[in-house]
């Protein structure tokens, strides 16, 4: 199998822990010869868009359309404002190519310490809604800079969005061992949307009664996370609730440097993308020492989705081989630089 992946490294360590991705990934493939990764870079980032005006060059959403997957790395400048660098780059994708579903899976490797104690129960995937909610650009401001200026932010939630969201994260719960979905919404205080989102969970649920049900409100789930982990599995939430607790979650398991995701379309119609969930951090870009396991997971997840098995599995165990091994970013305590954690990766790869 040939797989033709569109590498976005985009700014910042984006670029550091995407080349050392690639370079894992390519690991994988050398001897194998029914695999081989056709990767195209695109140079789609903020330096970019300072020199043109633009991230994403014209007719770039097409070009992107023909390739079966996106490996993504981070965008944001200190240059530009961020919701400009958001919105031009990785939403224009997310939603050009109705990457509705974001999964975003937590766990505790071993020989990870996190700050909580009963770290080892947290084996959680977040379903994030994607495609609309409070992120879907909605709102306006009038009489700018005036005493009286108002800004609305108005979230939109479809019935459509909301049904195709539930059944994504109930196939998700029926296909783990604990089969357990917690919706998390808002519908004390917000009274439209998120009652919309309970009710259609509701129904969705008479579809799956293997699956067994809680719901919390989007500020108790915060407090289960920390002191009750071992309560939650699957976790289903709207654009804007599930973008704050995935980053929780990520920092409960050791460090926002590890997490991966993955945006996507999940009938197949368009190419899915798959990004760490850190930025690009200014504070450690070009220090050679960003932790690039959350890139090297989200390779895995890539790897999942084009139906190479076998391969995620084996780039799995040799990143938890490496984790377990000691071999710590700073960010998890240790001193190992970027290429050091890589080259041992690699290492492991090559001989499991
Ligand atoms: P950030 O994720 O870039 O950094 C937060 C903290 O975590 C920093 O102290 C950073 O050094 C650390 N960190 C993140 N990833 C790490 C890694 N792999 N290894 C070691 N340490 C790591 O978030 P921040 O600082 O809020 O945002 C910086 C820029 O990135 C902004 O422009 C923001 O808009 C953008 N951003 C982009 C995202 C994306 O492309 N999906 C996601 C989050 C932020
Ligand atoms: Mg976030």
């Amino acid at each position: 199998n040939s797989h033709r992946i569109a590498v976005i490294p985009g700014d910042g360590i984006g670029l550091e822990v995407i080349e050392a991705g690639k370079r894992v990934l390519e690991v994988l493939a050398e001897d194998n010869t029914d695999v081989t990764f056709d990767f195209v870079d695109f140079d789609w980032s903020s330096e970019r868009y300072l020199k043109t005006g633009q991230y994403i060059p014209d007719g770039g959403i097409e070009e992107l359309k023909t390739f079966d997957a996106i490996y993504f790395g981070a965008v944001g400048s200190e240059k530009v404002p961020d919701h400009i660098s958001l919105w031009d780059l990785r939403l224009k994708i997310c939603q050009g190519f109705d990457q509705y579903a974001n999964v975003r899976p937590a766990r505790v490797f071993p020989g990870i310490t996190s700050r909580l104690q009963q770290a080892e129960d947290i084996d959680w995937v977040i379903i994030r809604e994607n495609s609309e909610g409070e992120y879907s650009g909605n709102g306006g401001r009038v009489h700018q800079g005036l005493p009286e200026e108002v800004g609305t932010e108005v979230s939109i939630f479809t019935r459509k969005g909301i049904e195709r969201i539930h059944r994504f994260a109930f196939e998700m719960a029926q296909s783990r061992p604990r089969k357990h979905l917690t919706l998390v919404t808002k519908s004390n205080a917000q009274r439209h949307g998120m009652v919309l989102w309970d009710e259609i969970f509701f129904e969705v649920a008479k579809d799956y009664p293997d699956v067994t049900i809680t719901r919390e409100l989007v500020d108790a789930i915060t407090t289960r996370m920390v002191l009750k982990p071992h309560m939650l599995d699957v976790i289903v939430a709207t654009n804007l609730h599930a973008d704050i607790i995935s980053d929780l979650a990520a920092a409960l398991s050791g460090s926002l440097g590890i997490a991966p995701t993955a945006n996507l379309n999940p009938e197949g119609t368009f190419p899915s993308m798959f990004e760490p969930i850190h930025g690009s951090a200014f504070d450690i870009t070009g220090k050679g020492i960003a932790n690039p396991v959350g890139a090297f997971w989200t390779a895995v997840m890539m790897l999942e989705h084009l139906g190479e098995t076998a391969l995620a599995k084996r780039l799995m165990t040799a990143i938890e081989e490496v984790v377990a091994s000691g071999l710590h970013a700073p960010d998890l305590g240790g001193s190992a630089t970027t290429r050091e954690i890589t080259d041992a990766v690699c290492e492991r790869v090559r001989a499991i």
